[in-house]
């Protein structure tokens, strides 16, 4: 699960908790879903402007949560953070029990070999790094 956003849920439940404890406690999301990536895998080579997949299992996915929509966010592993570039999704409002994403690789990529892909349900689960590199054929 996404370190920071599971600590957001218990930073949620708490004060709920906290907040509602002497009157009648409301109900409280407890089930996160976080599908599990299965592409791409590690050490793999995206190529900018040239389309590309992720994809996810969702034997997993809880019926309740079958019409929920992800959220794909590209970031790269460095100094012990995630990087994610959350102004521009590689994909969004995809449906979730489809296991798979499309999508353009942005052209203005910089060569970098410790990217991450966080799929986004409830909750995030980071892929493997992998590696993009310029399409030079198409670079103006
Ligand atoms: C992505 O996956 C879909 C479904 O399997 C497939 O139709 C499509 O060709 C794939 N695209 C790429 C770039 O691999
Ligand atoms: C999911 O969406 C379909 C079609 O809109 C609807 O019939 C179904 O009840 C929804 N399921 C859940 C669990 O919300
Ligand atoms: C990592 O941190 C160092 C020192 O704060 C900084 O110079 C560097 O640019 C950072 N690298 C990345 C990829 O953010
Ligand atoms: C890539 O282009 C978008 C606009 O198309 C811009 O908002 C973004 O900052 C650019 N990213 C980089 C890494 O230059």
């Amino acid at each position: 699960m996404h370190a920071a956003l599971f600590s957001f849920f218990v930073a949620v439940f708490f004060s709920v908790f906290a907040r509602a404890a002497p009157v009648t406690t409301q109900p409280v999301e407890l089930l996160v879903f976080s599908p599990t990536i299965t592409s791409p895998t590690a050490g793999i080579v995206w190529i900018t402007n040239t389309k590309a997949n992720v994809t996810w299992l969702t034997s997993n996915i809880p019926a309740e949560k079958q019409n929920t929509t992800g959220l794909l966010l590209l970031g790269y592993e460095a100094n012990n953070s995630e990087n994610l570039d959350i102004y521009h999704p590689l994909a969004s409002q995809f449906p979730l029990a489809q296991g798979w994403v499309e999508f353009t690789v942005p052209s203005n990529l910089t060569y970098k070999n410790n990217y991450i892909v966080v799929l986004f349900g409830d909750s995030g689960n980071a892929s493997p790094q992998f590696t993009i590199t310029p399409n030079n054929a198409t670079q103006s």
